[in-house]
């Protein structure tokens, strides 16, 4: 893991659209942002939460109905999939939701430079596949997460995890679209995924506690043009240098044996409960 620490803005995701991405990703992601919303021991104690990398807001969704008494600041790069999840008509007054880099952004509860506050007074900060986004500057990411949580304060969250399986399922992935298509390969993914002994160092480097940290591993046999799609959709700014996606998902699905293979999707998540010490 890089100790860099490099901030950018990425807005451009003509890599996907929101809609493709809700449709080719919903049931998966609905799944885990359900597992993410309910990480919490306490909800009634939230009063005040943030999510990382909200998207079309499925866990923001989530987070409306199990924290019943918190306002919630969301907050995603891209503001075509903000659209989306202002969509859903959150609760107006509880739900904020905010355009911006998390590397970027600096954000308390009462509008001080993060980077230069002691305590962002969030009780609790939620995020589910998008925390392995912030790949390589990992370390500065989950420093800026302890920084947002007030004392005592909880990290529940799930990322892009590691298991034998999924190297297997990325190798396979790499294989099929090497030299076929441009900075697309499953090793840009890989390279992002995160061990629980990964997320325990990194816990540690910010002064977090380990709550809670496991693995969950989910396996769904796919046509290979709806897995194309879904990982097409799923590519987020990876690069700027990259086919369109109607493009990239015809030769995926040529690259993976055609319309009429079947691809056992590899779906891992590393899941984690992080305290800010009181
Ligand atoms: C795979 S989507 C997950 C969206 C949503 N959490 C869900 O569960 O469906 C990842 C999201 O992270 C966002 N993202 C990536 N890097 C980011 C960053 N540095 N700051 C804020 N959002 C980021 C992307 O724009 C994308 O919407």
């Amino acid at each position: 893991m890089s100790e860099n620490v490099r901030t950018e803005t990425v807005t451009d995701h003509r890599w996907h659209t929101p809609e493709e991405y809700d449709e080719a990703t919903g049931r998966l992601q609905q799944r885990n942002a359900a597992l993410v919303a309910r990480l919490h021991p306490d909800p009634d104690s939230v009063r005040r939460a943030y999510e990382v990398g909200c998207g079309t807001g499925a866990l923001t969704e989530e987070l409306a109905h199990v924290l019943p008494k918190a306002r919630i600041t969301a907050l995603d790069v891209s503001d075509d999939m903000l659209r989306l999840a202002r969509n859903r008509g959150l609760a107006p007054d509880r739900v904020e939701f905010r355009l911006g880099s998390f590397l970027e952004d600096d954000h308390t509860t009462d509008g001080r430079n993060v980077s230069a506050a002691e305590d962002g007074g969030y009780d609790a900060v939620f995020s589910n596949a998008a925390l392995h986004w912030l790949h390589p500057h990992y370390t500065e990411g989950f420093a800026r997460i302890r920084r947002l949580l007030a004392p005592g304060g909880l990290l529940c969250a799930a990322a892009a995890g590691r298991t034998a399986a999924a190297d297997a399922f990325d190798h396979r992935i790499e294989e099929a679209t090497r030299g076929v298509l441009p900075n697309g390969d499953g090793s840009s993914f890989n390279r992002r995924r995160l061990t629980a002994a990964d997320v325990v160092d990194l816990a540690d480097a910010a002064g977090l506690a380990v709550d809670d940290v496991f693995v969950v591993e989910r396996r769904r046999t796919l046509p290979a043009p709806a897995y194309a799609t879904w990982w097409v959709a799923s590519g987020g700014p990876w690069s700027a240098d990259r086919p369109e996606a109607h493009e990239a998902v015809r030769v995926l699905t040529e690259a993976l044996g055609g319309a009429r293979t079947e691809v056992e999707l590899v779906h891992v998540s590393t899941c984690m409960v992080l305290r800010r010490p009181a």
